[in-house]
């Protein structure tokens, strides 16, 4: 039986399998790290990341046929923007590389695995995005029913980007916040799994990224970490998968933890370097970082509590920030992600700036968390020369292009 815990209210005896809040209070619920005898093991024999973090995880098997192969993305280098800065190690862990271009299988794979073992045969999302893409192609892959509810006016590219997978479409009017909240309440009546941004099983996938990090970096844990912050579940599967870290005495450090938010919505970074413990709802939304854009977070609070405890640093960047650092990324470094992945790159570029982070702090890794391909409306404005030139010309023209 797994067990469920609050980070206010502490273990909670009984919990509502619809919902991941806490029945006293809630904030979001997450799982109690199993205990294993003789310690947990990461098996780096295994194919499949599932696997080789199975002790982490809390899955009593593991079915290979519901994987589409999620994780085990590469940490690269970033030598000329890491230079630029004056700095020697920062790193990029590429999770646009996953089986829908984006971290979010990471968490679905996790969730469909545990659904698929309860016996449940409905499940849905809600999403203005990567994670209808992730669950409606998970979905599919296990044969479930799948709803996938989107706001109205999300993209077309998004939502053909789900919907090829053959889930049931929904675009809904109104408040995106309300209906994060209806959807549990008709989910837990019609019976449905919605596995939504902060679902505990959702969460516990996210840890594996943090997994891999630590073995990428030779067993130890980054100086710096950089995630841009949306609802809050990427973040907080991270940080906690750094505490199983702890337990088990696998890290000597934590490392120090920075989300990102776009400076056009940004309550948690708000409320942050307010030094509140609570968020407020911002009065008004600007940015085109779509995918990062929640006013209302349902893991908000969570977030504030555990970058305090462990401290942490909340920051937002500017749209232009983020675009700009999106070009340097694709052409200094070759890796084309969405904008809302590269405040991370922008947020290090604040701290350097600021003096904050300088060549001895320590190597720094960048989750980008989102594949460029998603976002082609954004490219519209992005400057590439095109040199038009009839075939007789062609000679000329790349000489003189030496
Ligand atoms: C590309 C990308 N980055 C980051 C996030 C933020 O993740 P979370 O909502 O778990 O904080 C999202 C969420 O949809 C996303 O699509
Ligand atoms: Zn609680």
């Amino acid at each position: 039986m797994d067990r469920f815990e609050c980070l206010i209210c502490g273990p909670v005896a009984s919990r509502d399998p619809y919902s991941p809040f806490c029945p006293g209070c809630a904030e979001p619920l997450f799982l109690v790290p199993a205990a294993r005898s003789g310690g947990k093991i990461i098996h780096e024999d295994r194919p499949l990341a599932l696997e080789r973090f199975a002790d982490f995880l809390p899955l009593d098997g593991i079915d290979p046929g519901l994987s589409l192969g999620e994780g085990m993305t590469p940490l690269v280098r970033l030598g000329r923007t890491g230079a630029a800065m004056g700095l020697a190690a920062v790193y990029a862990k590429n999770e646009a590389q996953n089986p829908t271009g984006s971290f979010k299988d990471r968490g679905t794979a996790v969730a469909v695995q545990k659904a698929v073992s309860l016996g449940i045969k409905r499940i849905g999302t809600v999403s203005t995005g990567n994670m209808a893409a992730s669950t409606a192609a998970y979905g599919a892959r296990a044969g479930l029913e799948t709803f996938v509810l989107l706001k109205e006016g999300t993209a077309v590219t998004s939502l053909k980007a789900a919907g090829i997978h053959g889930p049931r479409l929904i675009a809904v009017e109104g408040d995106y916040g309300s209906l994060f909240r209806a959807s549990l309440d008709v989910g837990k009546r019609l019976g449905i799994s919605f596995m939504n941004s902060i679902d505990p099983y959702r969460m516990e996938g996210y840890k594996l990224t943090a997994f891999e990090i630590y073995l990428q970096m030779g067993r130890r844990s980054p100086r710096f970490l950089f995630v841009p912050l949306s609802s809050g579940g990427h973040l907080l599967g991270l940080m906690r998968a750094f505490e199983d870290l702890e337990r088990e005495k696998l890290i000597a450090t934590y490392p120090t933890f920075v989300g990102v938010q776009a400076q056009g919505c940004a309550p948690l970074a708000t409320a942050f370097a307010a030094g509140l413990d609570r968020y407020e709802r911002p009065a008004e939304v600007r940015t085109i970082a779509h995918a990062i854009s929640n006013p209302t977070p349902p893991a908000g609070n969570a977030v504030l509590r555990l970058i305090h405890d462990h401290k942490g640093i909340l920051l937002a960047v500017t749209d232009e920030e983020m675009l700009e650092a999106q070009r340097e990324l694709a052409a200094a470094e070759g890796l084309f992600c969405q904008p809302e992945s590269a405040t991370t790159l922008a947020a290090l570029k604040k701290l350097v700036a600021a003096g904050r982070i300088a060549e001895k702090s320590g190597d720094a890794v960048l989750v980008l968390t989102g594949s460029g391909l998603k976002t082609p409306h954004l490219l519209e404005s992005v400057p590439v020369e095109i040199h038009r030139i009839p075939l007789s010309g062609l000679e000329s023209c790349l000489s003189r292009l030496f």
